[in-house]
């Protein structure tokens, strides 16, 4: 028994831009750009929302079921639990898990959000699928838990809100998207076999992105109103220095977008995904030769041929969709998995690894049995 894979769908906003589009903003080429992360073309949401983008995919996850993955079509009803990941919410609250149960019609289910930047999806899944396996009933007929037998998990991002258009090390590499897949559990086949997830520090700070409030309490830090500690001593006013800096900041760089020393996620990067896959194969007592197809995160082409050296697998049993996309963060390992299903890469009964490293630091994997 276990949570097997009913459903999966991608959605993609209207705009597609171009390398050379971006040699307009900065110092860049469409030749820097390919060959230093295989990246040809990104979506850019301009109209579309991280809700809009997950609706559209989870949509076609949920119509898949109807061609005969499901043990039968889904209805609305059916789905007990919603996860998604995105560091890109349309809002603080409501998640955006809640906005696509609204949606969606899904009055059943449970929603919220996971923040694990790219390697969203992976943490997503995996908590969905430990949530069913717990609410199995037990020999008694009795889990004690809320009963979860379908979930949707999404990943939806529109990291272009994040991006610094004037920073040629990042502006290139980001992109719009999300993918989705319905989970079902299932008292005959196996589904998910097992998963690898962990954190690291990222003591250096080498990615990562700020949260600009708006409002500043009208308090100083001992409880003294602000008017008050004003009048005390105008010269000393916290909020006065806070409202300067951010007029500062409002006047010069962006704040509120992604920082990354490109570099050394590289290196985090290359070995968080081999050493995932290591962990995962290890788990589930399985090798890569009982391993049909691996679907990793899309942030550059580099890091998966580092990672296909390093395995000792040609670079095409890894599922490359990056030079359309960029990089979506935690859409993108949905997004390549529904990829890999219309190319015809996943049949019933292959095993799959899906791998994903980002901010936090985060990394993980995880198999199952299509
Ligand atoms: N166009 C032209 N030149 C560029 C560009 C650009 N867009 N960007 C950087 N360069 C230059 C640099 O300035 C540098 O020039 P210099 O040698 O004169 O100083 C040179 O190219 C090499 O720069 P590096 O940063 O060393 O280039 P690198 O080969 O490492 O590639 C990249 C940079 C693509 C960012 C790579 O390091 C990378 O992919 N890192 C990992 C990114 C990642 O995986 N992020 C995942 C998480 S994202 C998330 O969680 C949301």
């Amino acid at each position: 028994m276990g949570s097997t894979l009913v459903g999966c769908g991608k959605a993609m906003p209207a705009l597609k831009i171009g390398n050379t589009a971006l040699e307009a903003l900065v110092d860049t080429s469409d030749e820097w750009i390919a060959s230093r992360t295989g990246i040809k073309t990104r979506c850019i949401a301009i109209e579309e929302t991280s809700a809009d983008l997950g609706e559209a995919a989870a949509r076609q996850a949920l119509g898949w079921t109807a061609g005969g993955y499901s043990e039968r079509p889904l209805i609305p009803e059916d789905i007990d639990l919603i996860v998604c990941a995105t560091i890109t919410p349309d809002c603080i609250t409501p998640s955006t898990a809640g906005l696509l149960r609204r949606r969606l019609g899904l009055s059943n289910a449970i929603a919220f959000d996971v923040n694990a930047a790219c390697t969203g999806f992976v943490y997503s899944a995996t908590v969905a699928e430990a949530m069913m396996a717990a609410s199995a009933p037990n020999a008694a007929g009795a889990s004690g838990r809320n009963p979860i037998r379908r979930a949707l998990v999404v990943g939806t991002e529109r990291l272009t809100r994040l991006t610094n258009w004037a920073d040629r090390n990042t502006c290139v590499l980001f992109g719009d998207g999300a993918g989705a897949a319905v989970l079902e559990w299932d008292e005959s086949r196996s589904g998910i076999l097992g998963s690898f997830i962990v954190n690291a520090d990222d003591e250096t700070n080498a990615l990562s992105c700020p949260l600009s409030y708006d409002v500043v309490p009208p308090f100083d830090s001992r409880g003294v109103s602000t008017e008050a500690s004003r009048q005390e001593d105008p010269s000393t006013s916290r909020v006065d220095e806070e409202l300067a800096v951010r007029e500062a900041v409002d006047a010069g760089e962006p704040q509120q977008v992604l920082r990354m020393n490109g570099p050394h996620v590289f290196k985090f990067a290359a070995e968080a995904l081999t050493e995932a896959v290591r962990q995962v194969l290890s788990r589930t007592g399985l090798t890569l030769d009982d391993i049909a197809c691996i679907v990793p995160h899309q942030a550059n082409e580099r890091i998966i041929k580092y990672a296909a050296k390093k395995l000792d697998l040609p670079l095409d049993f890894f599922q490359m969709s990056i030079a359309q996309t960029g990089n979506t963060s935690a859409a993108s390992v949905p997004m390549a998995l529904a990829d890999a299903y219309a190319e015809g890469r996943i049949k019933r009964g292959d095993k799959v690894i899906l791998t994903a490293f980002g901010g936090g630091f985060t990394s993980g994997a995880l198999v199952f049995e299509a």
